[in-house]
């Protein structure tokens, strides 16, 4: 015996450094997936965090980005760091937005309100899903001035899905961003395993009915096509990003068809699988649309997401081409853990890691991330 007794500790009081409670000091996306698996239903956890068929490409996804390593400047004298860029012409704070998702009520009540006022504080992009619980007009009201862009899903009513288009445009959303990997649901065995159901009660708020969700109507073979992309450009009035490429001819075929805009994403992993990472297809889609311009005489932008975790992730992908980088499953747990503030922390938490590694590498602006930095390991 050492004669040392083990003090007893308020329940208010602060705790230790190594307790495996305390907070840590920095951004930790596994302890919060965990907190959120926490609080949501099993079901409602593996439909927010599975993937298709044999999750490989949602496996894969994070490590995709590591396949990379960065060159850093020195003796540049950077001081001082600035995240904020432009998307579409709409200014931002950060590179990192908000990925549509659905059906957040089952993850927080005030759901795609509360993501939306997560999204203005930390000054990102927040795209909004047609499968929300919330109305077009609703989350456009919650965050009036900050820039939001409306995901366009095709539903089984050809009307119902126009009339969504010409919405957002008049609700005042920045982008239209038509979803094109989803010409059927994949096959998610986490939610087959479960039988996972929607919960009765949830609101459907775009839905024109219940049994209406994307990729389950009866007419799902009949497809968009790239024909489509002018059309909602037109019926909005806004410029079109098309979500979901993979491919630099498909990424070139948009752009002639009339996009403003290509996002590289395999939908986290949720439809074909295995699929080529979005690191992996990037530079590709990059390369395919460099040069070309959108309706409006501007560059053509590129996103990508898919397993962007930290702010070296999204310093890679910004090196490879990307404007932004868009965020989906963190989001969803900074939402089911925190409403609001949740996801500001996850979003904020992933701005500050890039401005840090920015700082680090000899960069003051986003502008100054270059191909050259980044070699494959
Ligand atoms: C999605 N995603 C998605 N995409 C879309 O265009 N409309 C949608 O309604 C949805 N819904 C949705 C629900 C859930 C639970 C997830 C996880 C994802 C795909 C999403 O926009 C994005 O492409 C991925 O989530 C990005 O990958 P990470 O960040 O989740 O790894």
């Amino acid at each position: 015996m050492t004669g040392l007794t083990q003090r007893r500790r308020d329940p208010g009081e602060e705790p230790l450094p190594d307790d495996p409670d305390r907070d840590p000091p920095f951004l930790d996306l596994d302890r919060l997936e965990r907190e959120a698996r926490g609080v949501l239903e099993p079901g409602v956890y593996d439909y927010y965090a599975g993937g298709a068929e044999t999750e490989t490409t949602l496996a894969e996804a994070p490590g995709s980005w590591r396949r990379w390593r960065l060159r850093p400047h020195v003796l540049r004298g950077v001081s001082e760091v600035d995240t904020a860029t432009t998307l579409l012409g709409s200014p931002v704070d950060t590179p990192v937005g908000v990925a549509p998702w659905a059906y957040q009520a089952m993850a927080h009540p005030e759901g795609e309100l509360a993501t939306a006022r997560g999204a203005a504080a930390t000054g990102s992009m927040m795209c909004v899903s047609t499968s929300a619980n919330h109305t077009v007009e609703e989350v456009a009201r919650t965050v009036p001035e900050a820039p939001k862009w409306y995901q366009l899903y095709r539903l089984h009513s050809p009307e119902h899905t126009a009339d969504l288009a010409r919405r957002a445009g008049e609700a005042g959303y920045r982008a239209l961003v038509l979803t094109v990997d989803l010409p059927l649901l994949g096959r998610r065995k986490r939610d087959l395993v479960h039988d996972f159901a929607l919960p009765a009660d949830l609101r459907m708020a775009n839905h024109p009915t219940a049994s209406d969700r994307p990729g389950l109507s009866a007419n799902a073979s009949a497809t968009w096509t790239f024909d489509d992309i002018g059309r909602f450009a037109e019926l909005s009035g806004l410029p079109v990003v098309v979500k979901g490429v993979l491919r630099g001819d498909d990424a070139a075929r948009c752009v002639q068809a009339g996009a403003s805009a290509v996002w590289v994403s395999t939908h986290g992993g949720r439809q074909v699988d295995p699929a080529v990472s979005s690191a992996y297809a990037l530079p590709e889609v990059v390369t395919a649309v460099r040069g070309e311009t959108a309706p409006d005489g501007s560059d053509v932008e590129v996103y990508a997401d898919g397993g962007v975790r930290t702010g070296s992730d999204v310093l890679t992908a910004l090196a490879l081409g990307a404007r932004a980088v868009f965020l989906g499953r963190p989001t969803a747990w900074g939402l089911a853990t925190g409403g609001a503030d949740g996801v500001a922390r996850v979003l904020g938490g992933l701005t500050d890691e890039l401005a840090h590694t920015m700082a680090l590498c000899g960069l003051a602006d986003v502008d100054e991330i270059g191909a050259d930095l980044v070699v494959r390991a």
